[in-house]
């Protein structure tokens, strides 16, 4: 039985995903899970430990409980540990990089499989943003989305987001990290970046924001 509370968001970095998770849960009051935020929490927490070992950052983890917010209207969703809002510290090319690393690793995915597993229960219905959201963890949402678009239109974005947080950026090596960084998620053994077979695949390279959701809305109650 499919489950017709859980929509599934995946694809490469810089394809709207989040954005579009945030204007649908606008839209449904729905919660939204960021799964890429979560590994880069482990990213994040190896560097603040300074440990590559997995168990460290998984005892730190598990002392606390794991949320999303949207701070304000317009504000990118905010992932926090017990008190601490831990957005900016995660949304760095360094970060990234680890998060990437750790994401090859079968006790992480494990792991982070539960938690993610677990905010099902926390809303009316969940949107899940990610990589393997549709294929892997959420198999039994009844909608799911693969959202693609050229690299060189994801560096773009990632480049304003980056801009945004006050942090300059060079576009050329931001394209190719970006593109180093799909080849990885794309290749790995577990859970590779490929939409599941039940997918409806949306190249947003030349849609807008309010387009995409438009037409993932209507997909969604027709
Ligand atoms: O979406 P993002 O850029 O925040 O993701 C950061 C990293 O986490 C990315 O390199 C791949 C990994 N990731 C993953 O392996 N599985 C997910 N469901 C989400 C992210």
């Amino acid at each position: 039985m499919k489950n017709s509370k859980i929509i599934t968001i995946d694809g490469p970095s810089g394809v709207g995903k989040g954005t579009l998770a945030k204007n649908l849960a606008d839209e449904l009051d729905w919660i939204v899970l960021d799964s890429g935020s979560l590994y880069r929490m482990v990213g994040y927490l190896s560097l603040y430990l300074d440990t590559r070992d997995f168990s460290e950052i998984r005892e730190k983890i598990n002392k606390e409980e794991i949320f999303f917010k949207f701070i304000d209207k317009n504000s990118n969703i905010s992932l926090f540990l017990g008190k601490d809002d831990l957005s900016e510290f995660i949304r760095n090319e360094e970060v990234a990089k680890l998060a990437s690393e750790f994401a090859v690793l079968p006790e992480v995915r494990d792991y982070l499989f539960n938690i993610q597993r677990g905010f099902m229960a926390k809303g009316k219905g969940l949107i899940a943003d990610g990589r393997d959201m549709g294929t892997i963890v959420f198999p039994e949402a009844k909608h799911k989305f693969f959202i693609t678009a050229s690299a060189e239109e994801r560096a773009r974005r990632r480049e304003n987001q980056l801009k945004e947080l006050g942090l300059s950026v060079n576009m050329r090596i931001l394209q190719k990290r970006i593109e180093e960084r799909d080849n990885k998620d794309s290749s790995r053994e577990i859970s590779p970046l490929i939409p599941s077979e039940d997918a409806v695949v949306i190249d947003s390279s030349n849609i807008g924001i309010y387009e995409l959701k438009d037409k993932v809305l209507k997909l969604i109650r027709s």
